[in-house]
């Protein structure tokens, strides 16, 4: 068996996967989320060490599976989140997470320092308050005490690397998140770290998604009711974990993710940058692949706010029943989904959202309706910069998440996005992704691609329906100017 752990924002959550490839089972634990202050978002990593620890052995012992069948362990999680460590291996301070949004004045230091220009072309970014390197240059300013007694610093899954190996350790589709990586070297820059005057050694050696960084110690053992010595792989940043867990592993494949965010994902076979830094680039968890991706930071999660704020009693179904009987374009009316910022394409933490050209006519399913456009609009955007990369054709989309459940919403995005949409067998998403990349790892497949092909499959083809096609490209013209219009007054 082979174990795939994600330590995403919202759980931990422990996957056995057996050795065909199916999933055993799953086992996930809560965290909790702490603002302190407006903007900031903040976790314990002791809560996640708690949680993944819990699930570990919820897993194994409802599967009735013992430490020593697990081979080989996976980690992904979410990515960015800066954990600060002591000499000793101490927590410092609490993570300061993707979706904390304190750092702009650092944003702005960050390309003073470097040039914009330069750190694009280095980075293959622009930095933004979601990343790495701003949330460092944070508690050097104002953290001092914090700042003079770090030694190490770890993203979010890798901190957990540390409690079940004892070793510093980092794959490279997270490294590059940081921002601090030279992109087409996979490695850290030397340059960056030298003009942002960090010092090197506090950051870990890198690794390839599936090579062995380690192995599960004694203590850890103990804990998780692992085996010691059981090795753990690299692994990769829950997006790039993602992307192969559904395959999305070679270019003309691209990964559509409608969860609480939603995610355009492509793989590349060098690294390609957006020569404005509006989409992100990163490696991939394949070895020597990179990827594009756009990411919008409310998609499934607007859905989820419609329902939980504006249609409580309603069951999600029924919402979206109502609205399959609109027709397609709502009849004029447009969603906005900037509801907690932007990213892509407009990199706005004060992006907001709306509804636009509410009549009388309109009811609720055609609010409904209209939001599940305005997010697939916003998918578009991206998909659009991720078409004009050079990236070369696009054979397929794979779509996961919660939102894609929705034939409805499906049919919408196919229509919007004017591309075959498909949907494939594995639902697991990061975790059974990184149980791939353990499984590569210990050699069970000789490649991701190999693994991939091998178990993951189609499950379902949606094709665009030509009438709809010309209603939405229509529409989209319209959503197209609403945020330049808006901006001003956001
Ligand atoms: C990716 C990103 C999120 C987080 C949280 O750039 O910020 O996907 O990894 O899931």
């Amino acid at each position: 068996y082979y174990l795939g752990l994600d330590i995403s924002t919202t759980s931990s959550k422990a996957l056995i996967m057996d050795d065909q490839g199916a999933v055993v089972g799953t086992a996930s634990s809560p965290h909790t989320l702490q603002s302190p202050h407006p903007l900031w978002s903040e976790q314990d990593p002791s809560e996640w060490w708690h949680a993944v620890s819990t699930s570990i052995r919820q897993v194994l012992r409802e599967n009735d599976i013992a430490g020593q069948e697990v081979d080989a362990i996976g980690l992904t999680g979410q990515m960015h989140g800066l954990v600060l460590l002591s000499e000793k291996g101490q927590v410092l301070r609490p993570a300061i997470l993707w979706n904390d949004q304190r750092t702009q004045p650092q944003c702005d230091e960050i390309h003073q320092r470097v040039g914009k220009e330069r750190f694009i072309k280095i980075t293959g970014n622009v930095a933004l308050t979601g990343f790495t390197a701003p949330k460092i240059l944070w508690v050097r300013e104002n953290e001092p005490h914090i700042y003079s007694n770090a030694r190490h610093v770890l993203l979010p899954k890798d901190y957990i690397r540390y409690r079940l190996t004892g070793d510093y350790a980092m794959d490279k589709a997270d490294g590059s998140g940081t921002v601090l990586f030279d992109l087409p070297k996979r490695d850290w820059s030397r340059e960056i770290l030298e003009l942002l005057d960090l010092p090197p050694d506090w950051f870990p050696n890198t690794y390839e998604g599936p090579e062995i960084t380690g192995e599960i110690t004694q203590e850890a053992s103990e804990i998780t009711g692992l085996r010691a010595g059981t090795p753990v792989v690299a692994g990769g940043g829950d997006q790039a974990a993602q992307a192969v867990g559904v395959g999305a592993v070679e270019p003309g494949i691209i990964a559509l993710t409608v969860g609480t965010s939603g995610v355009v994902f492509a793989s590349t076979p060098a690294a390609l940058i957006e020569p404005e830094g509006r989409l992100h680039a990163f490696c991939h968890a394949v070895p020597g692949m990179w990827h594009l991706m756009g990411v919008m930071l409310s998609a499934a999660g607007s859905l989820q706010w419609y329902r939980d704020h504006l249609a409580p009693h309603m069951s999600f179904d029924d919402l979206l029943t109502e609205a399959t009987n609109i027709p397609a374009g709502s009849e004029g009316l447009q969603f906005m989904p900037y509801l907690t910022g932007e990213r892509t394409p407009y990199p706005d933490p004060l992006a907001r959202g709306a509804w636009i050209g509410l009549t009388v006519r309109h009811g609720r399913g055609h609010m409904t309706r209209a939001l599940l456009e305005g997010v697939a609009f916003g998918l578009k955007d991206n998909l659009t910069l991720i078409q004009n990369s050079g990236l070369g054709e696009i054979n397929q989309v794979r779509v996961s998440g919660g939102g894609a459940k929705s034939v409805l919403w499906r049919q919408i995005l196919a229509n919007v996005l004017e591309i075959e949409l498909v949907t494939v067998n594995t639902t697991e998403g990061a975790a059974y992704g990184a149980a791939l990349l353990a499984a590569v790892g210990c050699g069970h497949w000789s490649d991701v691609r190999a693994a991939c092909t091998d178990v993951i499959k189609i499950t379902d083809r949606i094709q665009p329906i030509a009438e709809e096609r010309e209603i939405y490209r229509q529409a989209y013209e319209i959503y197209h100017q609403l945020y330049p219009a808006l901006k001003p007054i956001f």
